[in-house]
């Protein structure tokens, strides 16, 4: 490929794994640069590959793309039912401050391909569907064309269907996802059926995030003691954190689970000014203050410990001088307008939050807001029948503790200097996506 930009800032601390793939000089890995590293998976029949589940399990993958499910569990259950499973892969990518399966897809399209076809044989599947989000970089054009190189190359290949996933937040929710390769429309259907059971055409689907399918890729070729050899205990190996706001060379870095998120900015060279916050966990995950940034470490419990989550390692430094309440206030906003408006909680719960931390941002403020933002977080929560409320009302709750005195301010009608300057965090245009 000679029409690649220069590569994207990919960092490694301490482990060169993914990134060793996405280091590639002129951007690109080919196929045959790819199979002097990787053998070719096996080809994919309608029997399932006990083998594969058992190292996969061995290797105690858990799922990349924000819920951390552990991937053997999920690939047993797929394969218990009597039709005959599909693999979709995640590629959706809806959260805006994070660009590592983007990134995967453009550079090393046959690590990720290798995963999904391994993901195939592993649970007896017969068909693969690569779901992408539209405008994530080179990533359509370097699957398609990796896929054109297999064909020529490795005929025994089986199709592989590539579906245009619109670059909205809720689109990557897999039952919004299985919907829209349906029906055409990118939002969970009300009641849906989990997707291990009944996916894409009512058949049991394999839902795996780009990323989980490229480490998959490399367990089988370097086995699951490998992959364990680094990282956290309970979720080993390494993960990619997407590290973006006002940090000095922003990019996709790879590092061992459970490695402290303080090093990682460190190694990005820190913020471009006094870091106020750290968002960790993207839009729907939680503000985190210089403090605890200290304590916190890329892992569930390292996490929690802080009242963090890690997600899908979506990170982005806000500058001291931005309005935090200010930040907040544009993303709720951002996530309120796109909602698939079907449930009460999002319906009428996150327009009235998004609508008074506007309010709050603004100094415009009745009664006391942030007991009445409190309350109605409490009634959303959980209520939908999906988890994206839920993401945006723990942002918000963060926010009101990261951001208190703030907030507070806010409150008694004050306004400060950073409630008028454009966002640090990227609002992508969803008019546009539609
Ligand atoms: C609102 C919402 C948006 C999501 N967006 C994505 C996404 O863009 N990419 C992704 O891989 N998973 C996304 N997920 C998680 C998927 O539903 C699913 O759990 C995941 O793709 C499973 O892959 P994994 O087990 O490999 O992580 C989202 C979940 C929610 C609730
Ligand atoms: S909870 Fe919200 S986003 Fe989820 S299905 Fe209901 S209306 Fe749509």
């Amino acid at each position: 490929m000679t029409d690649l930009p220069p590569p994207p800032p990919v960092g490694a601390i301490r482990s060169d794994r993914l990134s060793a793939q996405l280091a590639h000089p002129t951007g690109w890995v080919t196929l045959a640069e790819h199979r002097a590293r990787f053998a070719p998976p096996p080809p994919s029949g309608r029997r399932k590959d006990e083998t594969l589940m058992d190292v996969v399990e061995a290797a105690g993958l858990h799922g990349r793309g924000g819920a951390g499910f552990p991937t053997a569990v999920k690939m047993h259950a797929v394969s218990s039912g009597r039709r005959t499973p599909i693999v979709l892969a995640n590629g959706s990518e809806g959260e805006p401050v994070s660009s590592k399966d983007a990134l995967l897809m453009s550079r090393a399209p046959h690590l990720v391909l290798d995963g999904a076809f391994l993901a195939a044989s592993a649970v007896g599947a017969d068909q693969v569907i690569m779901a992408v989000k539209v405008g994530a970089g080179h990533a359509r054009g370097s699957i398609a064309r990796a896929l054109q190189e297999r064909y020529e190359t490795e005929p025994w290949t089986p199709p592989v269907r590539v579906v245009d996933v619109p670059p909205r937040y809720l689109a990557g929710e897999e039952r919004a996802l299985i919907n829209m390769i349906d029906h055409g429309k990118a939002t969970p259907p009300a009641g849906a059926a989990r997707p291990f059971e009944r996916g894409v055409g009512g058949r049991p689907t394999l839902v795996q995030n780009i990323e989980t399918l490229a480490h998959l890729t490399l367990i089988r070729q370097d086995g699951p003691d490998r992959f364990r050899e680094l990282g956290h205990p309970d979720s080993p190996g390494t993960m990619l954190v997407s590290l973006g706001g006002t940090v000095s060379r922003p990019g996709v870095y790879e590092v061992p689970t459970g490695h402290r998120l303080a090093d990682v900015i460190r190694a990005a060279g820190g913020g471009t000014e006094e870091i106020g916050a750290v968002l960790v966990g993207g839009y729907a995950g939680t503000w985190l203050t210089p403090r605890q940034v200290e304590r916190a470490t890329l892992d569930r419990q390292g996490m929690a410990a802080v009242g963090g989550i890690v997600g899908c390692a979506a990170v982005a430094l806000l500058p001291a001088s931005a309005c935090g309440i200010h930040e907040t206030s544009a993303v709720l906003r951002w996530l309120a307008d796109q909602t698939a408006g079907q449930c009460g909680p999002c319906v009428h719960g996150l327009t009235a939050i998004a609508g008074a931390t506007e309010g709050l941002r603004l100094g415009r403020v009745e009664g006391d807001v942030l007991a009445r933002l409190t309350r109605w977080a409490g009634d959303v929560e959980g209520r939908g029948a999906c988890r994206y409320p839920d993401g945006a009302v723990r942002f918000m709750r963060s926010a009101l503790e990261t951001f208190a005195a703030d907030a507070h301010a806010h409150g008694l009608g004050h306004r400060c200097a950073g409630a008028s300057r454009p966002t640090v965090l990227p609002l992508p245009d969803i008019r546009r996506a539609a």
